[in-house]
C-alpha cells in the first residue's frame, strides 16, 4: 500500500495538450482532476522568480538567449504559447508569485529548483513562505547542491531529491539531508525497490513517465506519485484499478 495519497502530478501542467509551464496548462490539469502540478523555476536577471523549464527561452518562446539574461519585463513580453499551437498565442511566461497566488491550495505545487543562478532558493522559500503555501508546496531537484542549500533554509517543505540512478550511496546521501523523498526514473522502478526506499522511511515519486506502459508499470512496481504530461490518463488507470 502507498505510504501518502498517491500523487498524480501534471507535469509542467497538462503538457501533453497545452504549452508546458503556462496557466493554460495548469488550469487545463485543474479541469482533468489533477490535484498536484510540477514546475520549474529560474531567476530572471532582475531577481524574479519565473516558471520555465529550459535555461533558454528558445524552445518554449519566440526569444532567444538565457533565461537568466532577462528581465521580468523582457520575458513577460515573450510568446510562450505559439510555439505549441495558434490557440495558445500570447500565452506569458507566468512568475512563480503568480502561480501560488492561483494554484497552491487547489494544487499541491512541486517546484522543481532548477536555475544556476545564486539566490533562487532563498528567493523561492521566501515566495513560498509570503503566498502562505508551504502546506501546498514541495521542492525538488536533480541538484545536491541546491537540495543541501534549501534543506536547512525551509525544514517546513518537503523536498525530493530527482535522480537517474538508485545506488546506496544515493540513498544514505537523501537520509542524510533529510530529505523526504526520492525520485527515480521510472523505468527504475521494481517493485522490490520501492518496497526497500519505504523501507528506509521515503516517499519514492517517479519522474520520466514517457507513455501510458511506463505510467502503469511505475504505479503497479508501488510508487507514491510521479509526474506524467497526461494526468488525464493517470487519474483515469488509478479510478480503474480502485
Ligand atoms: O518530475 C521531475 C521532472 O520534471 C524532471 O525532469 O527535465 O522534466 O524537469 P524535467
Ligand atoms: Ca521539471
Amino acid at each position: 500500500m502507498p505510504r501518502v495519497p498517491f500523487m498524480a502530478i501534471a507535469h509542467r501542467g497538462a503538457s501533453s495538450y497545452a504549452p508546458e509551464n503556462t496557466r493554460a496548462a495548469y488550469d487545463l490539469a485543474l479541469e482533468m482532476g489533477a490535484r498536484h502540478i510540477e514546475l520549474d523555476v529560474h531567476l530572471s536577471s532582475d531577481g524574479e522568480v519565473i516558471v520555465m523549464h529550459d535555461d533558454r527561452v528558445d524552445r518554449t518562446t519566440n526569444g532567444k538567449g538565457p533565461v537568466a539574461d532577462f528581465t521580468l519585463e523582457a520575458l513577460r513580453a515573450l510568446d510562450a504559447g505559439s510555439w505549441f499551437g495558434a490557440a495558445y498565442a500570447g500565452a506569458q511566461v507566468p512568475t512563480l508569485r503568480e502561480v501560488l497566488e492561483r494554484y497552491a491550495g487547489p494544487a499541491h505545487l512541486h517546484i522543481e529548483l532548477k536555475g544556476r543562478t545564486p539566490g533562487l532558493v532563498p528567493a523561492t522559500i521566501a515566495l513560498v513562505r509570503a503566498a502562505g503555501a508551504s502546506p501546498h508546496v514541495t521542492l525538488t531537484s536533480f541538484s545536491h547542491d541546491l537540495l543541501s542549500e534549501a534543506r536547512p533554509l525551509a525544514p517546513e517543505l518537503p523536498m525530493g531529491w530527482l535522480v537517474s540512478q538508485v545506488d546506496p550511496e544515493t540513498v544514505t546521501e537523501t537520509l542524510r539531508l533529510g530529505l523526504e523523498q526520492l525520485c527515480p526514473r521510472a523505468d527504475l522502478l521494481t517493485p522490490a525497490l520501492v518496497e526497500e526506499l519505504h523501507g528506509r522511511g521515503l516517499i519514492v515519486r517517479a519522474w520520466g513517465v514517457s507513455d501510458a506502459a511506463l505510467m502503469r508499470a511505475a504505479v503497479e512496481a508501488g510508487a507514491d506519485g510521479m509526474t506524467v504530461n497526461f494526468p488525464d490518463l493517470l487519474l483515469d488507470y488509478l479510478a480503474q484499478r480502485a
